[in-house]
């Protein structure tokens, strides 16, 4: 029947589903979070394989959750905008969890790829093959398997003698002899749609952990006559699953050098220490950047060409301009650093903090929703909190802007060519005006108006430093 040339035609016309099991808390991870919401290279687990099944084109996704469920959905909404949500209201194995989406699919002559939350290195390119292949066998199921040194743990492949496919064994059900057999099932499969939901009507959870296994359905359907076939894949990474911290740890660090090693050859980053370097795969790094020891770079994060990230520096989620200088110690977070640039060390940007080209924030500086405008300087020991500081202006050393009243925050305006002397405090809100300046020690609570020099507690116009051509033309 499988040679059928008219099956074969009518099964390549077959609209794909693509089926992701992720219902699962993950027990062998010991963590109260599902497995498939744990991180890998800064992102949920769940978030790679959505994204390499809506690569594939298909007619839908279906996602079983369970565990968290809000929260797997939200992860899977924001890796791929959408899909459709099975709920497995009690974990009972991969077999019940697939039959969750029974109303979805049992009625549709839909080839049903099968794919599991825990396998985030799966190529879209893998699974087109292992589909075109599928189509062309015009079989019920096919699986992908892989050779591994070490299977423990992996539902083994059992073959005949001549090396046909017979079942699917799981460790916990294994003979000896089977627990030998290094061939594991990669749990990725595809399947006829129909055929599928009428063989796991048959599963029965008789095994060693009670469960409805999906890889009894395979066995089931070869008992009946339809044929199986298992595709054995060269690369074991590619289609290992996570179960356990170690495994998450192992390929974190994967990840890592992958994503390093393709910026020193493709982007012309000089890493001091590759292996310790943390960068997301999400960011971007221009030519020329140098990055040393324990920098941490994270999220969508973008540097510009010729930056250099001391060590101890990290970025989440910001953009920083070329020629950048960020020096030991920085935490920055959600910002922006324009070109030329110089910060830290020992900096914390967060919320929004914009730094103007060639403007420089020193010491044990810490701007949060705080603009500094072109070639101004902030050099030690400053909060800078919902401020807005205009060009070359220097912020002198231990300067506070006071933007809490115990229960708003309110704004600092700093204008251009102001020099805020040491230990100033700018009680919020508060505008300095253009050109003035405020001597060492004083508490800003009044406006002060331009080119003026204030002093004291509360700090008085003490004189004016200069009268501007445009004022009194005006
Ligand atoms: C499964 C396979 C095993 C294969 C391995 C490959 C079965 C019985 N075993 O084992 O042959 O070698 O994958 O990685 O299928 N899930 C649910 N609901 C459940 C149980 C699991 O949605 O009730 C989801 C999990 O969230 C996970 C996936 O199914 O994403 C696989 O489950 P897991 O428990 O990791 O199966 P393995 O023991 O790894
Ligand atoms: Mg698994």
């Amino acid at each position: 029947m499988e040679n059928d040339p008219l099956l074969q035609t009518r099964q390549s016309d077959h609209p794909l589903a693509v089926l992701i099991l992720a219902a699962g808390l993950g027990t062998r991870m010991k963590s109260a979070r599902a497995k498939v919401l744990h991180q890998l290279g800064g992102l949920p687990l769940i978030n790679y394989v959505c994204r390499t099944a809506q690569s594939l084109q298909p007619q839908k996704i279906l996602v079983v959750v369970g565990h968290q469920a809000d929260e797997v959905e939200s992860a899977v909404q924001l890796a791929i905008g959408t899909a459709e949500f099975v709920t497995q209201t009690e974990q009972r194995g991969t077999g019940d969890a697939v039959m969750a989406a029974r109303a979805h699919l049992a009625n549709s002559d839909a080839l049903v790829l099968v794919l599991s939350g825990d396998v985030p290195l799966i190529r879209a390119e893998t699974l087109d093959t292992f589909i075109t292949q599928h189509r062309q066998s015009g079989v019920a199921c096919s699986i992908l398997s892989v050779r591994l040194e070490n299977p423990t743990g992996y539902g083994r492949i059992v073959r005949d003698d001549s090396e046909l496919f017979v079942r699917i064994v799981e460790q916990k059900d294994a003979s000896d002899d089977e627990r030998k057999l290094k061939e594991i099932n990669s749990g990725i499969y595809c399947f006829a749609a129909r055929q599928l939901f009428a063989a796991l009507e048959r599963v029965n959870p008789a095994n060693k952990q009670g469960e409805y296994y999906l890889t009894d359905v395979p066995e089931i359907l070869q008992r009946d006559g339809d044929k199986v076939v298992v595709y054995l894949h060269g690369d074991s990474r590619e289609v290992s699953g996570i179960n356990t911290r170690a495994e998450l740890a192992e390929f974190e660090n994967l990840l890592r050098r992958k994503t390093i090693r393709k910026l020193m050859l493709e982007a012309g980053v000089t890493f001091i220490d590759p292996s310790h370097a943390y960068i997301s795969a999400l960011a971007r790094l221009g030519r020329d950047c140098v990055i040393y020891p324990g920098v941490s770079i994270e999220g969508a994060t973008t540097l510009g060409e010729g930056c250099e990230i001391r060590s101890g520096t990290r970025i989440t989620n910001s953009r920083v301009g070329n020629g950048v200088l960020i020096k030991d110690h920085c935490v920055i977070v959600d910002s922006e650093i324009e070109s030329d640039c110089s910060v830290g060390p020992f900096a914390h940007l967060r919320m929004n903090a914009f730094m103007a080209e060639s403007s420089v924030v020193g010491n044990f500086v810490e701007m949060k929703k705080s603009r500094l405008g072109r070639g101004s300087k902030s050099m030690h020991l400053t909060y800078l909190g919902d401020a807005t500081i205009g060009e070359r202006t220097n912020i002198g050393a231990g300067t506070v802007t006071c933007n809490y009243d115990g229960k708003d925050k309110h704004p600092t305006i700093v204008e251009d060519d102001v020099r805020i002397g040491s230990d100033t405090m700018l009680v919020a809100p508060v505008t300095v005006g253009r050109g003035a300046v405020t001597a060492a020690g004083s508490v800003v609570t009044q406006d002060v108006p331009p080119d003026t020099l204030v002093a004291g507690v509360p700090a008085v116009v003490k004189k004016r430093l200069r009268e501007r051509k445009d004022e009194k033309q005006g």
